[in-house]
């Protein structure tokens, strides 16, 4: 087509020079009509050419916002316990510094199959169901995990749609799909493709992803309250919180969510809200933190956290000998995956939640343990707080370098 378009100026400009050379600049009737002529159609090439244009750029922006956008490549010969996992090893030999620590993510490594995959999601069922061994049975567990709102049904149901179509495309050999139904071929269960119930869809996606994921629109009712313009935590399943409980922090503006993180509301706010503003659908960023904890809990809202704890409260060191770094240390590391959705517009946050034995860490090598002790060195009292670090700091660094 351009190259149409360049032959064509080319014709003119020749046919031009020829008419004028062959006057003499005498310019003739004939070629006055000619040149006039060939105004008139290098005017209409060149709209022709800017229209096109507009014609192109409208395409792209529609297919970055189609459900397209969305579909991943097929892995045809995935074998979901055998892939090797991520190592979620977000740590720096470095003193600390509180940033988004953002970096773009390709679409390709937005959901993840794992070895974990099923001890994962039948702990997560569990938690939602109030029926998991390591909570008190009276404990309501569900309402601490599974959130919905009236306004964020229409981005359940695209979330579900977006993220069922992802599994499908990328992992064949997990998924497959008729007219009705997804089928799970990994917990060999089956999910009607039009479900309409929020509470079910959030079920669903439980059972097919291991990943939390929390929805957050735009309040219009609340814009005149404090941090009322921000986005707002209106649904999802938080079912693998780490020290604190997430109905604390349902329907509360994105500042609440992250309010006790040290520095957050000097540092960070402005940034986080100027950047949600502006993702656009089909973009995925990412980032990833790190902690300790002395047990194996999924779900924890009453530890972790130094912010939990009594003001006057002295962290004590732990000792080494009492510890025990195959069972109860654990590392844990969240990735979270942020993106917008095409239709809706909301923002949806998926979790992802590597909890390891710290005896699996120190296996990954040297560098990795002296990175860890790096990084723990490097907190700032504050942060050693929030962390929990003055507890678990001496221990585990002796635990790594030895
Ligand atoms: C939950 O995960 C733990 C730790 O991996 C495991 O020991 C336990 O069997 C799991 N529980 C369920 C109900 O899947
Ligand atoms: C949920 O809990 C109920 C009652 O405690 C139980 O009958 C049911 O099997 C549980 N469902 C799942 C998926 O664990
Ligand atoms: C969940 O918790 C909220 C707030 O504490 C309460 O109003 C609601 O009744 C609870 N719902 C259930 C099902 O327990
Ligand atoms: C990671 O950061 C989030 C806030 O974005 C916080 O709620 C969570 O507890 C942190 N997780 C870990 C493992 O440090």
């Amino acid at each position: 087509m351009d190259l149409d378009v360049i032959n064509k100026l080319n014709e003119i400009l020749l046919h031009f020079k020829l008419v004028l050379n062959f006057n003499n600049f005498n310019l003739s009737i004939h070629s006055c009509s000619i040149i006039a002529l060939s105004f008139i159609f290098i005017i209409y090439i060149l709209i022709s050419i800017t229209s096109s244009k507009k014609v192109a750029s409208i395409s792209v922006n529609e297919e970055k916002f189609n459900k397209n956008s969305y579909i991943p490549k097929p892995i045809y010969d995935f074998q979901w316990d055998k892939v090797v996992p991520v190592k979620s090893y977000p740590f720096k030999n470095a003193p600390y510094k509180l940033t988004m620590g953002i970096k773009n993510l390709n679409l390709q490594e937005w959901l993840l199959i794992e070895p974990t995959y099923l001890n994962r999601i039948e702990n997560k069922t569990k938690i939602i169901n109030n029926s998991h061994a390591d909570y008190p049975k009276d404990k309501d567990m569900r309402n601490s995990t599974l959130f919905v709102t009236p306004e964020v049904i229409p981005s359940i149901i695209e979330f579900y749609d977006i993220v069922m179509n992802y599994m499908y495309n990328k992992y064949p050999t997990c998924f497959n799909k008729d007219e009705h139904y997804y089928y799970n071929l990994i917990t060999s269960k089956k999910y009607k493709i039009d479900e309409t119930d929020p509470n079910k869809l959030q079920e669903y996606l439980v059972e097919n992803i291991e990943e939390d994921f929390i929805i957050l629109m735009k309040d219009e009712t609340k814009v005149n309250e404090p941090n009322g313009q921000e986005y707002f935590f209106k649904g999802g399943v938080f079912a693998f919180a780490a020290g604190f409980n997430p109905r604390d922090r349902f329907n509360k503006p994105l500042s609440f969510i992250h309010h006790p993180v040290p520095n957050y509301e000097t540092k960070l706010k402005f940034s986080m809200n100027k950047f949600f503003d502006r993702l656009k659908p089909g973009e995925f960023v990412t980032r990833s933190n790190f902690s300790i904890q002395t047990h194996s809990k999924f779900y924890v809202d009453d530890a972790n956290k130094g912010h939990n704890l009594p003001k006057d409260f002295v962290q004590k060191p732990l000792d080494y000998d009492d510890l025990n770094f195959e069972k109860n240390q654990h590392y844990r590391s969240e990735r979270q995956v942020l993106t917008k959705l095409p239709k809706t517009k909301a923002i949806v946050f998926t979790i992802r939640t590597y909890l390891l034995p710290l005896s699996q860490v120190k296996n990954d090598g040297k560098e990795v343990c002296e990175r860890l002790v790096g990084a723990i060195d490097g907190f700032p009292e504050e942060v050693a707080q929030y962390k929990r670090s003055q507890e678990w700091g001496p221990a585990l660094k002796k635990y790594l370098l030895s």
